[in-house]
């Protein structure tokens, strides 16, 4: 039980240090002027960004049921719904920033001089700095319920 739950924190941070990097990254990268070659290395970085939500969440998930706790200490945590709002307002906001490196990588495909314009760029990147800063109160969320304090 203990080795299990120990297993799954493993995981658990893995993820979200992979998702955290993955952020950083297009965060970093959008500040460049994207052209086609840019275009699709955001979204390769972005698909490590999904993929790693994607482990983060299942192995939260599978804490929060087969963990050393039990599901019902958390549901009475108020910082656990604070940190499952707070996902889900970063998951709500990365679908324009996908969607666009989706069309930025479809159109360079189309047309070998495609550049983006620098204000679509920007605002992605500005929404991107956003998901970062929610993020870096998800961590703060997870060690407060976990000593359930607030609860
Ligand atoms: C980006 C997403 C996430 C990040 C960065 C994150 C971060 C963390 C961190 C840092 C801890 C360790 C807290 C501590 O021991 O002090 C933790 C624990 C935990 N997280 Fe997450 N988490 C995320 C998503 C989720 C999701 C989606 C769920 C479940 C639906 C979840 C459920 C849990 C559970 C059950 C624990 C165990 C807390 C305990 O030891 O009692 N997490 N998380």
């Amino acid at each position: 039980m203990l080795f299990q739950d120990a297993a799954l924190s493993y995981l658990h941070f893995a993820f979200a240090f992979i998702l955290a990097g993955a952020l950083a990254a297009e965060a970093f990268v959008l500040r460049l002027s994207v052209d086609g070659r840019v275009a699709r290395l955001l979204l390769r970085i972005d698909l490590f960004y999904g993929i790693s939500a994607v482990g983060v969440i299942v192995a939260g998930v599978a804490r929060l049921f087969w963990g050393a706790k039990g599901a019902s200490y958390y549901a009475s945590q108020p910082f656990f719904w604070a940190k499952m709002a707070t996902l889900a307002l970063i998951g709500l906001i990365s679908i324009a920033p996908t969607r666009a490196f989706i069309g930025w990588v479809r159109r360079a495909g189309q047309d070998a001089a495609f550049a983006v314009v620098e204000a679509d760029a920007r605002r992605m990147r500005r929404l991107v700095m956003i998901e970062l800063h929610l993020l870096a109160l998800v961590p703060l969320f997870a060690a407060l319920m976990a000593r359930g304090i607030g609860g």
